[in-house]
């Protein structure tokens, strides 16, 4: 019973902690937009103490922050092509709540799509770090003669912050399909990006941010993704091993990945294609989810998945390793291999009209020697 109480006690704690921090950050799970009034939030610069309403005006002091951030897909989460042509599609306030959050309270912007403040900035410094005219941060700096006027917001530095907008779930066919409705989600995950982390042994020693936010340079917010081709190509390792005189294995592993590949975006799957040194095309493998239409149940979410054949989250080595075999029985002495994103699964997204050199990265490639058949497999 003590225990009971104890525990019951340390959770509620817990929430409290989360709920105070998505108080001040206003922060629902994409369920509303991010209401932000220029006039009582804007936070003063501290040498002019003007307003700051955009984040170019946090780019004087923080210049390189603000270079990697507008390099970002944070900053091009409402502009990008593929999200624009996909809104078209499914034109619901929703998305806008995730991709272009903040939501002017007080002046109506006329230029701005529904009434978003700074929408072509997409997840902005002001969406993370400023309300109240207040600098967000998960730890007060301690000194007399500060810049800023800042807000502790402990979850700052948790994945819990990012899963705001990285882990939610489908809402019910309803919400998409009657336009009058408030979104209602059900229980199963559309986008799990942190619950596949929590599953992941890399938790025990990085999150999120270590491995996004901050990443090779002090203070990047560069958060590489899917759409950054080095990072891509340095989180796959491919070997080869031949099982038989015409029957090959390919492997794959991933190196670092703390969630499942591909992760968030649904309409995103991963290509591996073998070839023969003058590139015919021997074999090709498709990592993705699949998913068939709802046509029933409208309390339910609009698609069903099937099938995922995507990397699951790392074991305790921090790794996960695919195997793909193929059949290749022509002489040679090498294979070559490709590997691409697609951002734009064509079996689940065929209307749309982002060019392929749009929607499709190589992001890795190279050759492989042919083993000899060894002498014990025969
Ligand atoms: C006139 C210069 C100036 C401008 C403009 C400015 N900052 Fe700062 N900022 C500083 C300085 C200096 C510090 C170092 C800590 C301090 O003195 O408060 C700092 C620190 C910070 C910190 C880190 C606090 C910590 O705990 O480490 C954050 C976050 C921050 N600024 C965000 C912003 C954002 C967002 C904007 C734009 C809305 C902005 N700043 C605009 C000068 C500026
Ligand atoms: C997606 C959310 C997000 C966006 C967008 C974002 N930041 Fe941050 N930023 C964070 C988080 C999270 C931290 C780490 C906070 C902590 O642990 O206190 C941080 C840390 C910082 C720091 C402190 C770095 C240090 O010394 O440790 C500064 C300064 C800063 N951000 C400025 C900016 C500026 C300027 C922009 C826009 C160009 C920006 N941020 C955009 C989430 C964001
Ligand atoms: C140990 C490092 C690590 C941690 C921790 C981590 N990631 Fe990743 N993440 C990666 C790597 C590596 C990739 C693959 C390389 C790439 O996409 O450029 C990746 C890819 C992604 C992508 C793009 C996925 C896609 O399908 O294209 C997103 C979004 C992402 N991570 C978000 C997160 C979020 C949110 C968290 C915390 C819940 C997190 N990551 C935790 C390393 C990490
Ligand atoms: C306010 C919502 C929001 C928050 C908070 C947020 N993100 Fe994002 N993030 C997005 C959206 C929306 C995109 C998609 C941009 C696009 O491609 O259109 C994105 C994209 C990314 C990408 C690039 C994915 C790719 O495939 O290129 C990474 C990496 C990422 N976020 C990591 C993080 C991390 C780490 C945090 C926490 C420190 C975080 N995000 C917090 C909304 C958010
Ligand atoms: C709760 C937050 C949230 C909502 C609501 C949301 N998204 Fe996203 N969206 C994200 C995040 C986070 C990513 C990045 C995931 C990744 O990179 O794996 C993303 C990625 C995308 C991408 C991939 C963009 C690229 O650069 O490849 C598209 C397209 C997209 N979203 C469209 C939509 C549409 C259309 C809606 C509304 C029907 C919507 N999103 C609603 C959070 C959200």
């Amino acid at each position: 019973m003590k225990f009971l109480s104890l525990s019951m006690i340390m959770i509620f704690a817990f929430f409290c902690k989360n709920s105070q921090s998505n108080h001040v950050l206003r922060f629902s799970n994409g369920l509303n937009p991010i209401s932000f009034d220029v006039s009582k939030d804007s936070a003063l610069n501290p040498v002019s103490k003007k307003p700051m309403e955009s984040s170019k005006d946090c780019a004087s002091c923080h210049e390189q922050i603000y270079k990697n951030w507008e390099k970002s897909m944070h900053r091009q989460s409402f502009t990008n092509r593929i999200y624009q042509d996909s809104h078209k599609d499914e034109p619901l306030d929703w998305c806008l709540n995730c991709h272009a959050p903040l939501k002017q309270t007080s002046i109506v912007n006329h230029n701005s799509e529904n009434n978003r403040y700074h929408a072509e900035e997409g997840v902005s410094c002001i969406t993370c770090h400023v309300r109240n005219q207040k600098i967000l941060t998960s730890k007060k700096m301690e000194g007399d003669s500060l810049a800023h006027t800042y807000d502790e917001v402990p979850v700052m530095k948790e994945g819990e912050f990012c899963g705001n907008c990285h882990q939610f779930n489908w809402p019910t066919r309803k919400s998409f399909i009657d336009p009058n409705s408030t979104i209602v989600y059900t229980n199963i995950p559309m986008q799990n990006t942190l619950g596949e982390y929590k599953l992941s042994k890399l938790k025990k020693t990085r999150n999120c941010q270590s491995c996004h936010l901050f990443p090779n340079s002090v203070k990047s917010h560069t958060f590489p993704g899917g759409h950054d081709k080095k990072y891509l190509e340095e989180s796959f390792e491919v070997t080869l091993e031949r099982i038989s005189i015409d029957h090959f294995k390919l492997m794959i592993k991933t190196n670092g990945i703390a969630h499942a590949f591909p992760t968030g975006d649904l309409f995103r799957s991963m290509r591996i294609r073998i070839l023969t040194p003058n590139e015919f095309l021997i074999n090709e493998w498709i990592l993705n989810k699949d998913f068939i239409p709802n046509k029933g149940n409208l309390n339910q979410p609009p698609k069903i998945l099937v099938a995922d054949t995507s990397f699951p989250p790392p074991d305790g080595t921090g790794e996960t390793i695919k195997e793909f075999h193929f059949q290749y029985s022509n002489n040679g002495t090498e294979f070559k291999f490709e590997m691409y994103m697609d951002y734009l699964n064509p079996t689940s997204h065929i209307q749309g009209s982002v060019p392929i050199s749009e929607s499709l990265l190589l992001f890795k490639k190279g050759k492989l020697p042919i083993p000899p058949v060894s002498a014990d497999k025969g």
